[in-house]
């Protein structure tokens, strides 16, 4: 039995890095994972992979940018369709960046 059985989450930033490996990590854990990036080739083959280990049902890849609300709408809408109620959300989605946040430029 995994901790995470028949949970539902929702992780964003899931195409690569941590993000990828909460993913896999959290399916080997028993739960249905909606793996969420821009990076929609490397998301998606990711998605793939471990729905090829854990099971078709159990990962789903959606392109969802973080910055975009009606993206988030999607992504939970498709959760829920797919795997039913979200239990959880990783907001790994980021980038590192070395300059002070007051001269961050917003693009
Ligand atoms: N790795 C580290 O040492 C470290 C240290 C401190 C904080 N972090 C933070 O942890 C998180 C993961 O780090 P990582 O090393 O795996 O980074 P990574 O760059 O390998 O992965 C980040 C993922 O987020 C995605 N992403 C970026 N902007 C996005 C957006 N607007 N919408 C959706 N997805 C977006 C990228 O496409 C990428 O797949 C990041 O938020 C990073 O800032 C990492």
């Amino acid at each position: 039995m995994g901790k995470l059985d028949g949970r539902v989450v929702v992780i964003t930033g899931a195409a690569r890095g941590q993000g990828e490996q909460e993913a896999r990590l959290f399916a080997a854990e028993g739960a249905k994972v909606l793996l969420c990036d821009v990076l929609d080739e490397q998301g998606a083959a990711v998605a793939k992979d471990i729905a090829g280990e854990a099971g078709e049902d159990r990962a789903r890849y959606v392109r969802l940018d973080v910055s975009r609300e009606e993206d988030w709408a999607a992504a939970v809408a498709t959760a829920k369709e797919a795997f039913g109620p979200v239990d959880g959300l990783v907001n790994n989605a980021g980038i590192l960046r070395f300059n002070e946040l007051v001269s961050t430029p917003l693009e």
